[in-house]
């Protein structure tokens, strides 16, 4: 996070308080957020986009995506930095509500969305459903027409753009679960998209208001980005040309990568923004088509870099490897179920000691957990001092985003806490969880 600092012993602080303060108070491991970085993110990522579709003539909304990280003080966070919120379960969509949020600024997703969900989003006016499949129709139309309102509706689709990291986040190629492909399947060449398309602007109770492409996550050049927005832009043409109407917005979805290790350097969001729309200009002027209201979804680009997890170094233990050397497991607090994203995407990631300095000669560490399996891994190769000790505090970076929010109760093993701070306060914002909590859920 921005506010990152070391003192002269080599302690470092972030948003201005002291992290040997932090974990004497609140505990390890605990999830930090920068609350200003995580803010200032918001607000450069809306920025960016809206300065680029006001480049060429048009708006842009930014819909941050709860999955990311969410909680009532974090959706008050991006409502207020002018973003809305993305949701994607019965739980983010009430959490935004109970902070909140008007239902008119909350989008719903999900390929697979409970009787809960859809009537909670209709009774409440989400400003949009995002429908993703073609039972779903029937059902927010029905929802809609039982409530006796126009549901607003966007098609999810899947334009065969494959971007992004690891396989089981890149979404938008075709063998997968989310949305409708705009590649022609039946005898009569209609694509399962366009089909839906149709489907939706049959039905009274529906307004379709637009057309959403996710194409993965994780990414870091936006050319994936730009094949979509032009596939999206000739799908929403053909539609006028087969029957007059012109969907008003498209949605990019989010998926912006991030630097996960010193010296990788950040996609710079102005600049991806800008090829983004540059892309729906020009496939507007191609088709010759208005340029659409544009829509994004970042999450993890807006959450990840603010957060960091600060642990507990406590067992270390030094394994002699087949070749002859040594690996030096250092244990903490943690693990896998505070950080599964190692284990389950082999994701990489950078820990430091910061409860002190020191000027022992680094040796080659792995950060593993307290969980009971050896996939319990953190961070699978980095430097640390090699007087890292017990009791020392190390924190591993940019874990903002799909850290608490996939954090599981492996072992037993509470879910830690988030800790918002900013200018020396430390405030916080998800309680840690405690075995009794645990034990409530266990009737016996
Ligand atoms: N919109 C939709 C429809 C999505 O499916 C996603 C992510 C987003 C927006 C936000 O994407 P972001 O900007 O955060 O990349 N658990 C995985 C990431 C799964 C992302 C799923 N969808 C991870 O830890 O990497």
């Amino acid at each position: 996070p921005s506010s990152t600092r070391r003192t002269a012993t080599g302690e470092m602080s972030i948003g201005g308080v002291a992290v040997t303060d932090l974990a004497a108070t609140v505990g390890t491991p605990v999830y930090l957020v920068d609350e200003d970085d995580m803010r200032a993110r918001a607000r450069r990522m809306r920025e960016a986009f809206t300065d680029a579709a006001g480049r060429v003539g048009t708006d842009a909304e930014v819909y941050y995506a709860g999955k990311a990280f969410l909680s009532r003080a974090v959706a008050r966070w991006m409502v207020a930095e002018g973003l809305r919120i993305d949701t994607a379960s019965l739980g983010e969509l009430t959490t935004a509500l109970e902070a909140g949020v008007e239902g008119a600024l909350i989008g719903l997703h999900g390929n697979n969305k409970s009787d809960a969900e859809l009537d909670l989003a209709i009774e409440r006016g989400v400003g949009r459903i995002v429908v993703d499949s073609l039972p779903e129709v029937d059902r927010v139309a029905r929802v809609a027409a039982v409530a006796g309102v126009v549901a607003p509706v966007m098609l999810r689709v899947t334009t065969g753009v494959h971007a992004g990291g690891h396989e089981f986040i890149s979404t938008a190629h075709e063998d997968q679960k989310f949305g409708l492909s705009i590649h022609a399947e039946d005898e009569r060449g209609q694509s399962p998209a366009m089909r839906a398309l149709h489907a939706i602007l049959s039905r009274p109770e529906l307004d379709l208001i637009g057309i959403h492409s996710h194409i993965g996550s994780q990414i870091l050049d936006a050319t994936g980005f730009t094949a979509a927005a032009a596939a999206l832009v000739e799908l929403r043409a053909a539609l006028e040309r087969e029957t007059g109407h012109l969907v008003g917005e498209l949605d990019l979805g989010g998926g912006i990568g991030v630097a996960y290790l010193p010296g990788e350097d950040e996609p710079d969001v102005a600049a991806f923004a800008r090829s983004i729309v540059d892309a729906v200009a020009q496939a507007c002027r191609d088709t010759d088509t208005p340029v659409p209201h544009l829509s994004f979804e970042p999450g993890r680009s807006i959450a990840a870099p603010a957060g960091i997890t600060l642990y507990t170094v406590g067992t270390i233990k030094d394994v002699r490897l087949e070749d002859g050397g040594h690996r030096r497991y250092v244990a903490v607090d943690g693990g896998m179920g505070d950080h599964i994203r190692t284990a389950l995407y082999g994701a990489e990631y950078h820990a430091e000691l910061v409860s002190r300095a020191s000027a022992a000669a680094p040796v080659l560490c792995r950060v593993v957990g307290k969980h009971c399996e050896s996939g319990d891994i953190v961070v699978r190769d980095v430097m640390l001092p090699g007087d890292i000790a017990a009791g020392d505090l190390l924190a591993v970076a940019a874990t903002g985003a799909y850290g608490r929010s996939m954090a599981s109760t492996y072992n037993l093993v509470p879910r830690p806490g988030v800790v918002a701070v900013r200018e020396g306060t430390a405030t916080t914002i998800v309680r840690r969880e405690s075995v009794a909590d645990l034990l409530a859920l266990d009737l016996g």
